[in-house]
């Protein structure tokens, strides 16, 4: 299963671009007298973390409008002049499914990326547009399909301004990156207790994503440090000595401010135990993306290491199958 997972994992640089065409064919029956106040997006998991980016690009790229992410099932009540986005890969997700249709009843304008399932049937009825994206891959792995979508879709009527230019820069630059560039990650996560990944600014999205890839693919517990916040607070634990195999992984780069506040950070955790450093330049697509696939290879090969399947979930399954009985829709 591992090999078969970081097969997929290959082929992100294709998910991408792909998916950034299926975006923007998406938006031909998407009618807007003017660009949208706020771009909300509703997704779990795997297809909400599609959002985080998006927000996280926003401001790199110096979007025009907000971009807020719901990982819930009630909207806020002032979706009014909002694009809401519903992003799941199964297109079942409940919490989803359930934003969907409130985005609906409330007159909101919506859109929806998927791969099939309710969410592509119920966006289809009302003539949303659908940004299908690739079937057969676990959501984890699909997210540069639905994060292409997503960005296709936004750029097509004038809310982000991601651009062809820089999906093709992040392109080349997944091309780049092999299981090699993992493999140091992967044998420190796979001997400590817990792996605390930090970052700082933009690049806190590549740590969250970190934390949810060693989690579902390795099932190893693993923390986030998001910097300046973490300064403000996480980093006192450090003041205690633990007698746990603490590993850390500290992403670096940025402005100069992050900068000095990554070399700080990592200093302290050279204290604690063994310390990685992950090295992403300016914050871009292209590098937040290299994070993420460095991620997902990294707790690939570490599910592999600690003798787990990283691609099966039975929590998730039972959770669903849990909400099923008592979220209606
Ligand atoms: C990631 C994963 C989960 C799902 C989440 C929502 O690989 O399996 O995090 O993404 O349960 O499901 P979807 O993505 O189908 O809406």
């Amino acid at each position: 299963m591992a090999l078969e997972l970081l097969s997929s994992y290959n082929t992100w640089p294709e998910l991408l671009a792909e998916g950034y065409e299926s975006g923007r064919s998406a938006t031909s029956n998407l009618k807007f007298e003017r660009t949208p106040r706020n771009i909300i997006v509703c997704g779990l998991g795997g297809s909400g973390v599609v959002g985080d980016f998006l927000r996280v690009l926003s401001f790199i790229y110096n979007f025009k409008v907000p971009v807020h992410v719901i990982k819930d099932y009630n909207l806020p009540a002032w979706v009014e002049d909002s694009l809401i986005a519903a992003v799941s890969y199964s297109g079942e997700t409940l919490e989803t499914l359930k934003c969907f249709k409130e985005a609906v009843e409330r007159g909101a304008q919506t859109a929806a990326v998927t791969s099939g399932g309710r969410l592509e049937s119920e966006a289809l009825k009302i003539g949303a547009p659908v940004v299908k994206v690739k079937p057969g891959l676990l959501p984890r792995v699909a997210l540069p399909s639905m994060l292409g979508g997503l960005i296709g879709l936004t750029d097509s009527i004038g809310a982000s301004s991601v651009e062809h230019e820089k999906i093709l820069e992040a392109y080349h630059e997944l091309r780049n990156v092999t299981v090699d560039d993992a493999e140091p990650y992967a044998n420190l996560a796979s001997g400590s207790d817990i792996t605390i990944i930090g970052a700082c600014g933009p690049y806190s999205i590549v740590a969250e994503r970190w934390r949810q890839e060693l989690s579902e693919n390795s099932k190893i517990l693993a923390k986030t440090e998001s910097y300046p916040e973490s300064a403000h607070n996480d980093i006192v634990a450090w003041q205690a000595k633990r007698n746990i195999k603490i590993g850390f992984i500290a992403v670096k780069g940025g402005d100069r401010v992050c900068e000095a506040i990554m070399n700080y950070v990592t200093e302290i955790y050279k204290r604690h135990g063994e310390t990685l450093e992950l090295k992403l330049g300016q914050p871009s697509l292209a590098n937040i993306l290299k994070g993420a696939l460095i991620a997902g290879y990294a707790s690939t090969i570490a599910a592999t290491i600690k003798g787990v399947d990283p691609a099966t979930t039975p929590l998730i399954t039972g959770y669903k199958k849990m909400l099923s009985e008592n979220l209606k829709l």
